[in-house]
């Protein structure tokens, strides 16, 4: 096995005859710009708005918009390298497609399994999450299920084991048991899942058509938030503006990392877009600058009605409301909740089989995953087994341990995106005629990053070290406690290093360059028994491409 081999790629000019000779291979070719930017609104609104925007606001205090405002520009740098993607190579895969193309095939694998996490494990937390909204929404009606039908195992057993009043003891005490064995899982989440896969399967259209309605009805509820709210503000809440200074702004950076994860799963319907080198980078953007726009004016409000300190709760829309007394809207919040929560897990649950039917027509998953169904156009094996994907671990897992390893798939996948973006050749003079027959096409603006990276790097570091000192003595002084949190640190001076002196040397593209630095930056807050659970999953993903992908890909065997 030479080296080389190991890095094959696909050449852009094949992906694309490829996405053309499919053209006609069954998928709809339905969406329209409106509807990849409400499939991306669709993605982005759920749980971190309705939960961890709570938890965010409580470490950061009305300082946390600073963070809302980081990570838009981090997400931001790299929806445009996705736009400069998904235009060049329009077809379904998503990051997983485009690391094919400039990293080669080992690369493509390990995206596509990390993306896995953002998808189908993401789903798993918004499940759980559902189901506490739809759990309170039912008491609300006076309907009241056992908890141990409300509750994963995990967190029962922990709660169980920890003698923690609350929920999970409840169920644990109150649970049928079958030979000691404690039953107990989270019934609406294992249902809403069943639902979607079901929504799913039945068609594209059908499943744009419920996911377009929810969204005008979450965006709705959450400008109803705002506008109910803004006559609640005190501006006396927002001082002191930092209560925790720039650290307890920073810690919050998962929680609002995840409000954000769901732009890029438009590039996902490449193929159902009717023209997806106009509307997929218009569709992702769009959607990006609308949630920004509604995360800083929520955290305003939410931050303006009572003092942060009140807010480290998971239900931190409907807590304000209750606080102030204001009940009809308690209601409101709770259906807008799931409703929101529905719409991201159905974005997701559309993605994933997407992205395996990718890698399924490239050899690197068995031929069922790209087989179309015959009635339905949509991808059915594939997307019933990301209904199992996603049901099957409900039943041996809690939400807290996800929650960060989405973010961690999400931000590998957005690192590999902004550098293989640095890795695409020019557009030669023939592909730029081409490109002009496609009116409106996206273009990635290109500033030379040969000074102004540079420039950038000094200028913040000088900044820091000036301002806060105790930053950097922080970052490098790393002792066996604290080993986990400052080694990534470290692993990020020296990404700023190798990028500012590639950058002079290069003339790199400024936006990919600031893409990769900033989501780089967000990878240095995740919690180091993460990043070994992360290491892990990849060292089984390799497993699988070296026993079965390796040899069955398309490219093995030209
Ligand atoms: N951004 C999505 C959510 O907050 C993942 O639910």
């Amino acid at each position: 096995m030479s080296f080389k081999n190991l890095f094959r790629k696909k050449s852009a000019n094949v992906v694309l005859q490829e996405g053309s000779d499919l053209e006609h291979s069954g998928l709809s070719k339905v969406l329209t710009v409106r509807d990849l930017t409400f499939f991306g609104i669709a993605a982005i609104i759920g749980g971190g708005t309705f939960s961890a925007i709570g938890n965010a606001c409580f470490s950061g205090g009305p300082a946390v918009i600073l963070l809302y405002v980081i990570c838009a520009i981090a997400c931001g740098f790299t929806a445009m390298c996705y736009a400069e993607f998904a235009a060049r190579v329009p077809v379904s895969g998503s990051a997983y497609t485009y690391a094919y193309v400039s990293f080669g095939e080992l690369f493509a694998w390990i995206i596509g399994w990390a993306l896995l996490m953002e998808y189908s494990i993401g789903n798993i937390y918004i499940a759980f999450s559902w189901s506490g909204y739809f759990t309170n929404l039912l008491d609300g009606f006076g309907l009241h299920l056992p908890e141990w039908l409300t509750i994963n195992y995990t967190a029962a057993h922990r709660a169980f084991t920890e003698n923690a009043a609350g929920e999970g003891m409840l169920a644990w005490t109150n649970a049928p048991q079958i030979g000691g064995l404690h039953i107990i899982f989270d019934l609406p989440a294992v249902m809403i899942n069943i639902m979607i896969t079901a929504l799913v399967y039945v068609g594209t259209k059908e499943s744009r058509n419920f996911s377009n309605l929810m969204v005008m009805i979450k965006l709705a509820v959450v400008v109803l938030v705002i506008i109910v709210g803004a006559f609640y503000i005190d501006i006396e809440n927002w001082t002191p503006f930092m209560p925790n200074g720039f650290g307890g702004v920073m810690a919050g950076v998962s929680a609002v990392f995840f409000a954000y994860i769901g732009f890029d799963a438009v590039s996902t319907l490449a193929e159902e877009a009717k023209n997806p080198q106009r509307d997929l980078p218009r569709g992702m953007i769009y959607s990006l600058v609308v949630c920004t726009a509604v995360y800083i004016i929520l955290a305003l409000v939410l931050t303006g009605m009572v003092s942060y300190t009140l807010l480290g709760v998971s239900d931190p829309l409907a807590e304000i409301f209750a606080l102030k007394g204001v009940k009809w809207m308690l209601f409101i919040v709770s259906i807008a909740a799931v409703v929101a929560m529905t719409s991201v897990m159905l974005v997701f649950q559309m993605g994933q089989p997407r992205i395996w039917m990718t890698m399924s027509r490239d050899g690197l998953l068995p031929k069922r995953f790209s087989k179309i169904h015959p009635k339905y156009k949509t991808p059915g094996f594939a997307t019933i087994i990301t209904g199992l994907v996603v049901g099957l671990p409900m039943f041996f897992t809690d939400e807290n341990f996800i929650l960060d390893f989405t973010s961690i798939g999400t931000l590998f996948a957005f690192v590999l995106v902004c550098g293989g973006v640095l890795l695409l050749p020019s557009q030669s003079a023939e592909e730029k005629t081409a490109t002009e027959a496609t009116k409106g096409k996206f273009r990635l603006p290109y500033i030379n990053a040969k000074f102004s990276f540079p420039l950038i790097i000094i200028t913040t570091f000088s900044f820091l070290i000036f301002k806060y000192p105790a930053f950097f003595v922080d970052a490098f002084m790393f002792t066996s406690d604290n080993f986990g949190g400052k080694l990534p640190m470290i692993g990020f001076f020296i990404v700023c290093i190798v990028m500012t002196v590639l950058s002079f040397l290069k003339n790199l593209s400024l936006i990919p360059v600031l893409g990769l630095v900033s989501c780089c930056y967000l990878l240095t807050g995740m919690a180091a028994s993460n990043w070994i659970w992360f290491s892990i999953w990849l060292a089984v993903g390799l497993v699988v491409y070296f026993l079965y992908s390796r040899n069955h890909s398309k490219l093995a065997t030209k």
